[in-house]
């Protein structure tokens, strides 16, 4: 998607509709205001009027989009209506879409332009049949601001911000058989030309650090773990202490030989998408050169039924010391994370970490799918996250980490056990990795609702992978941690 920032007054070229993102309640001149009054359009918030051939304006089409009242709307609100907007010509055989806003701040500019962007996401590399007329044909987006020169300045990091997005996007939505761990690692590596740090650890130097936990999970694949190490020096003190970012990246999660029904199976395919997020955070912060030094972390493995699987019944030793007792090898994430977040804290000392997993189906029971559970043991990380969510517009919700239920994981053969039973699924896997941070300030993102998303909720997250979370952590990252 082509973005540009035009002034008002600049003349519309052929084959660019025209979209008005208007306040509830706003009035409408002439013809708009009959064509309004025909379809109950008020201006309110998610509302779209598509005129076509609209007498007295300059464009052959012309879409009304509702932002709400005046006093409500804020920059998510914008990039949704924008969003919309592009979302309503998309595929109408014009080539542009010019947005018109009711403020045309820099700030609002930008972030209706952001809406595009991300609306604009589209996985279709594998579709060779696709008839033209059925593809989008926008391919530019003219946002009218004040100040033009201002919204593409306060635009840079937002480009960066939905290029890792978009990065994130395509890694969950790679199917299995194409991104497998050192697939995924090196589509990682190739991150290095942003200035990044990437050092890829394989079995033999897991064995070596005794990340057991994290091995038993991939042994029954024939597809090699990993472990990504991505870096991030963007501090002025090039030895402060970093901030740290752990993700889950089950390549494949077939539950192993615990193994899942085959209705739905193929979801597992997003099973990557914490490690995807980590990511494209490290991405966006190589890509606005952020103030910050950070670490990502990403555990790559494929969880598979075979000869060589392991078991449940099988005592695990992990890099930590601590021995696990599987009892289903489909909770293998835990197992994943538990040897990743160890092996963070122990080399990098960092000053928090937060991992991301599609960890639990009970997080889907407990929150739905738009809201990720937030568990935290410090009360300072777990504010930031949540007020981060709350304004970059990817729901987060705190979820409790009670002592008492820190027992229903304890074994009777081993340190403690992989699964703490159905009731506080989500909570008991979230005390399980805590068990792996040694005192270390940590959270811990359940996005197994919000990676994916079908059908579509969010404007400006088309269906399939969201990319959820590299807005948040970007933005706590921006406000918290830089500087
Ligand atoms: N990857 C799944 C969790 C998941 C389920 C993510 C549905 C997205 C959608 C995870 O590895 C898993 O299988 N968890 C089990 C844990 C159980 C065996 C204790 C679950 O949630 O059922
Ligand atoms: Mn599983
Ligand atoms: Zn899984």
């Amino acid at each position: 998607m082509d973005i540009e920032f035009v002034a008002a007054d600049q003349a519309l070229s052929a084959k660019t509709a025209l979209a008005r993102i208007v306040y509830e309640g706003a009035k409408l001149e002439g013809v708009l205001a009959q064509a309004a009054a025909a379809s109950r359009f008020t201006g309110a918030k998610g509302q779209t009027l598509d005129i076509l051939a609209p007498s007295g304006v300059d464009a052959p089409r012309l879409v009304l989009v509702g932002a709400g009242k005046a006093d409500a709307v804020d920059a998510i609100g914008i990039e949704h209506a924008a969003a919309s907007a592009y979302a309503a010509v998309k595929a109408s055989g014009l080539t542009a879409v010019r947005i018109e806003l009711p403020d045309a701040k820099a700030d609002l500019a930008a972030h209706a332009a952001l809406g595009v962007r991300l609306a604009s996401y589209r996985f279709d590399k594998y579709r060779t049949k696709e008839p033209a007329e059925k593809k989008p044909s926008v391919v530019k987006a003219q946002v009218v601001a004040a100040d033009p020169a201002a919204a593409g300045k306060a635009f840079e990091p937002m480009a960066a911000l939905a290029d890792a997005v978009d990065f994130t996007r395509d890694l969950v939505s790679e199917p299995p058989n194409v991104l497998y761990p050192a697939e995924y690692a090196q589509r990682v590596k190739k991150l290095e030309k942003l200035g990044l740090e990437v050092e890829i650890l394989g079995e033999a130097e897991m064995m070596k650090l005794g990340m057991g936990s994290l091995l038993a999970v991939g042994q029954g694949s024939v597809r090699d773990s990993q472990l990504v190490v991505i870096k991030w020096n963007g501090a002025a003190d090039k030895t402060a202490q970093p901030v740290a970012f752990v993700g889950k990246g089950v390549c494949f999660d077939t539950g192993g030989i615990s193994i899942k029904p085959a209705d739905g199976m193929e979801d597992m395919k997003w099973d990557m998408g914490g490690s995807a997020a980590v990511a494209g955070l490290m991405h966006v912060l190589a890509g606005r050169k952020a103030k910050v030094n950070a670490i990502g972390i990403l555990g790559l493995v494929e969880n598979m039924p075979d000869g060589n699987a392991y078991r449940p019944g099988d005592v695990l030793t992990s890099m930590s010391g601590q021995t696990i007792e599987v009892i289903n090898t489909d909770a293998e994430g835990r197992l994943v994370l538990a040897d990743a977040v160890w092996y963070c804290q122990d080399r990098f000392k960092p000053k928090f970490m937060v991992d991301l997993a599609t960890l639990t189906g009970a997080i889907i029971v407990a929150l739905g799918g738009d809201l990720a559970g937030c568990y935290a043991n410090d009360e300072t990380l777990g504010a930031n996250l949540i007020a981060a969510s709350q304004a970059e517009g990817e729901p987060l919700w705190r979820m409790p980490l009670p002592a008492a239920y820190d027992k229903k994981i304890d074994s009777t053969i081993a340190d403690m056990k992989n699964t703490g039973g159905r009731q506080g699924g989500s909570i008991t896997a979230a005390l399980f990795i805590q068990r792996f941070t040694n005192g270390v300030p940590w959270a811990h993102l359940d996005i197994a609702g919000t990676a994916w998303r079908s059908p579509s909720t969010i404007p400006t997250s088309p269906e399939g992978a969201t990319g959820y979370g590299v807005r948040l952590l970007n933005r706590m990252v921006a406000e918290k941690y830089e500087g």
